[in-house]
């Protein structure tokens, strides 16, 4: 089962004091994942369509639930106070980042992500989001200094044309991936060159009005999983096959030489509106460590 019905930014207001609904996912195998979407932009989507002096941050406090995934969504165009806002909470080095952009709304889409993604963690923490440290993985996933909870705090954000998802977890190792749905970039050429001969071959199969979202299923789901390993483009496409007909369960079917990976990988399909398509990620935790199974 999807992740579903995301709310507009004028519904959403509407939701803001309600508790998030819960949602549960199943994977291939008979674990289930409670995936809990909430609701609230943390950058008030309000602000969209109203001025600054409305901006609402979210609750002041999170809990963790461990047997919980919590994914969020921020939109990215917020207007220059709250960019300049968010900037104040960047450390040197984002800062930094921040200012190599070459385009401006490349900057302030950064911006927006880093902040939110600072407030979402300092309310689960109760710390100051300027306070927070990241460390990064070679290959650039950023995770929390243990001091801040690295430990057992897990994460991911992915963005894509004006929205971001957030995902976090205690203790469950996440990937999440967003995309806009272009149908123009969903062919086989493309397909050929980044998923495996049976992804490929699952897509030439279908017929041609399933293969936009088949598609992107693929690259979400591959791309999830591959955030969620936090290895980057180190960990080969062709290696590993998901599931990708519409209609089929979103799962990690196989990756060569780990034969318990499509068991203690869960794949989740987060649906969207406005032409977007998500997916996370979730590694399942043993039953030996039940305190922090995902289920
Ligand atoms: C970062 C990477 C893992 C994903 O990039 P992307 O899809 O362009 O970007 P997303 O918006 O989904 O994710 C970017 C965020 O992931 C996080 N991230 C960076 N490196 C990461 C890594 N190695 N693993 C997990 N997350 C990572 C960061 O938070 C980053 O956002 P920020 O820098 O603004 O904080 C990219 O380096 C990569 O290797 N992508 C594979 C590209 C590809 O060929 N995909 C084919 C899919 S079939």
């Amino acid at each position: 089962m999807a992740c579903s019905r995301w709310q507009d930014a004028d519904s959403q207001r509407a939701l803001l004091p309600k508790q998030p609904w819960l949602f549960k996912a199943h994977r291939t195998v008979n674990r289930p994942v409670k995936v809990r979407a909430n609701y609230e932009d943390i950058v008030n989507t309000a602000s969209l369509i109203t001025p600054i002096l409305s901006w609402r941050p979210p609750r002041r406090s999170l809990n963790f639930q461990p047997e919980n995934i919590q994914v969020w969504r921020a939109w990215l165009d917020q207007p220059p106070s709250h960019v300049e806002k968010l900037l104040e909470t960047l450390s040197p080095d984002e800062r930094e980042r921040a200012e190599r952009f070459y385009f401006q709304k490349d900057r302030d889409h950064y911006i927006v992500g880093r902040g939110t993604l600072r407030i979402i963690l300092g309310r689960y923490l109760n710390i100051e989001p300027d306070a927070l440290r990241f460390a990064y993985s070679a290959y650039g996933k950023p995770s929390l200094t243990r001091e801040f909870g690295g430990d057992f705090v897990r994460f991911n954000l992915s963005h894509s044309y004006g929205l971001a998802l957030f995902a976090v977890s205690r203790g469950c190792e996440v990937g999440i991936d967003l995309e806009l749905i272009k149908s123009d970039f969903a062919t086989m050429a493309i397909a050929e060159k980044f998923f495996s001969p049976r992804e490929v071959s699952v897509l030439q199969r279908l017929s041609p009005h399933y293969r936009t979202e088949a598609f992107f299923n693929c690259w979400t789901r591959k791309e999830a999983y591959v955030k969620a390993r936090g290895e980057g483009l180190s960990l080969a496409l062709d290696k590993f096959d998901v599931s990708l007909a519409p209609g089929d369960p979103p799962a990690l079917l196989y990756a060569e030489g780990d034969p318990r990976a499509a068991r203690i990988w869960a794949l989740k399909e987060l649906t969207l509106d406005r032409g977007y398509v998500g997916a996370l990620a979730v590694r399942l935790q043993g039953e030996e460590n039940p305190a922090l199974i995902c289920h």
